[in-house]
């Protein structure tokens, strides 16, 4: 895919200026600590995951929607955006050379303010629910998160310099009430992962537990032993799978050469009740175009299959359950149950079990029926999987319903994601996570 909207490519004379701005600005305040974290609840309304920190200066709490892609975290600058402490980021500067977008806004007709900037480094900020993007300033600022929150609220760590996209108010259509951007979890340079690890000094890895309620899961980034109450340690006990790189981008801005910035992973078979489902194997893996594969998306709140693959895993999964009286489909969902005729279980409903088999030795991800199975209206019980139809870029997207009370630690120092499966199974929830 083409830049669609770019702007005034910075030239290589500008390395010259590279010198000045070596010295990084992404210093911790006082001591670094060792992990810092993200509280994160579910929108119910849109089944997006929101998440806040402080930012500015004086500071304000800004809430965001998490997305395990993108590339930077992006807020509004258009609305309401007041600081003292913003900067812009040069177009010849090193942090601008890093973020690799190849644009500069060399003018800007106006007062000065986070959107309006002569000679700053552009970007391109994307609504990755809505998938539409835009061109905006590249600037830092200062920004703290909580070193804890549970059992009590500890200490801000803070990013005295903390560099991220201006978007617009257009651009935040379409995102929770309250919203007003998108923090990225992805793989990219200035996404949260990489550049805190970078500002506080410690490992470039984050744990994410998702909630299925409006009760906080968290993110924790950094070195964290994964504790939850009552006394459940998950930091050895966890299955790993490589994380792979797709080398053709999947964002809807980006520029020839770029990989991207999303977390596939190595899906080689789907199971239903132990049983592989018959399918088309090929898609399961990616493409010289980058297309295929498996990848985990927050912003999908439902897991979602290539039209051939949506069919089988379905098949499949009503042959399992014949004896379960069924209602008609509620949409998005195709195969729908009587939600009194299914029994429960400490994992959720009584359902067969879907695998997903992964690539590593005896490593699959295993859904239970909390997992697996969504409940609709009407009392239907349905199975939460949704036809992505015949092409889609991505054969298998894992959403968020399906990652919910599980731990999933994507390590980017050591290219690998590890993995819980539901927490349910030890009598916890994400929302019993203790740190500190
Ligand atoms: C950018 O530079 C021009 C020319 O020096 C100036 O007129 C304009 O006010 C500047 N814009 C900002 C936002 O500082
Ligand atoms: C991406 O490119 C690297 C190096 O060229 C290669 O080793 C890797 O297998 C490629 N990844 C995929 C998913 O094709
Ligand atoms: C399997 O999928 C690949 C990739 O989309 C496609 O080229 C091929 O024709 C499919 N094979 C069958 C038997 O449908």
């Amino acid at each position: 895919m083409a830049r669609s909207s770019r702007l005034v490519a910075s030239t290589a004379t500008a390395l010259f200026f590279l010198f000045l701005s070596a010295a990084c600005s992404c210093r911790a305040a006082g001591d670094s600590p060792s992990a810092v974290v993200l509280p994160v609840r579910k929108d119910s309304a849109t089944g997006q995951y929101l998440t806040g920190f402080r930012q500015r200066t004086p500071q304000v709490p800004v809430t965001a929607v998490l997305d395990l892609g993108g590339g930077t975290l992006w807020v509004d600058c258009d609305a309401g955006y007041v600081s003292s402490s913003y900067a812009r980021v040069p177009c010849a500067s090193k942090l601008c050379r890093l973020a690799k977008t190849g644009a500069c806004a060399t003018s800007c007709v106006g007062k000065p303010s986070p959107g309006c900037l002569n000679d700053t480094c552009g970007g391109f900020p994307e609504n990755t629910v809505t998938r539409v993007s835009t061109g905006g300033n590249l600037i830092t600022d200062v920004l703290s998160v909580p070193t804890t929150f549970r059992p009590a609220p500890g200490p801000l760590a803070t990013a005295p310099a903390f560099l991220f996209t201006c978007g617009a108010t257009f651009l935040t259509e379409g995102l929770a009430a309250g919203a007003t951007g998108m923090a990225s979890l992805s793989r990219a340079r200035f996404a949260l992962p990489t550049q805190l690890a970078a500002a506080f000094r410690f490992s470039r890895k984050f744990a994410l537990c998702l909630t299925s309620t409006s009760a906080a899961g968290v993110v924790v980034f950094g070195d964290a032993p994964y504790a939850f109450q009552p006394g459940v340690d998950l930091s050895k006990s966890l299955l790993y799978t490589p994380l792979l790189v797709n080398n053709v981008s999947t964002a809807g801005v980006s520029g020839e050469k770029d990989k991207s910035s999303e977390y596939f992973i190595g899906v080689t078979a789907i199971k239903v009740n132990g049983r592989a489902v018959p399918l088309n194997a090929s898609l399961l893996t990616i493409d010289r175009q980058g297309g295929g594969g498996t990848k985990l998306s927050t912003v999908a709140p439902y897991t979602v299959l290539e039209t051939s693959i949506h069919k089988a895993v379905t098949d499949a999964f009503a042959a399992e359950t014949a004896m379960i009286p069924r209602v008609r489909a509620v949409a998005p969902f195709k195969l729908c149950y009587d939600g009194s005729k299914v029994g429960s279980t400490r994992v959720g409903p009584a359902v067969p079990t879907v695998e997903l088999v992964l690539q590593s030795e005896a490593a699959s991800w295993v859904v239970f029926g909390a997992n697996s199975m969504v409940a609709a209206k009407g009392g239907a019980l349905c199975l939460g999987v949704v036809d992505g139809g015949a092409a889609p870029r991505t054969s298998v997207v894992v959403g968020g319903h399906m990652m919910e009370d599980n731990l999933l630690e994507f390590d980017l120092q050591r290219s690998r994601l590890g993995f819980s499966s539901s927490l349910l199974f030890r009598q916890t929830t994400c929302n019993n996570f203790r740190l500190g």
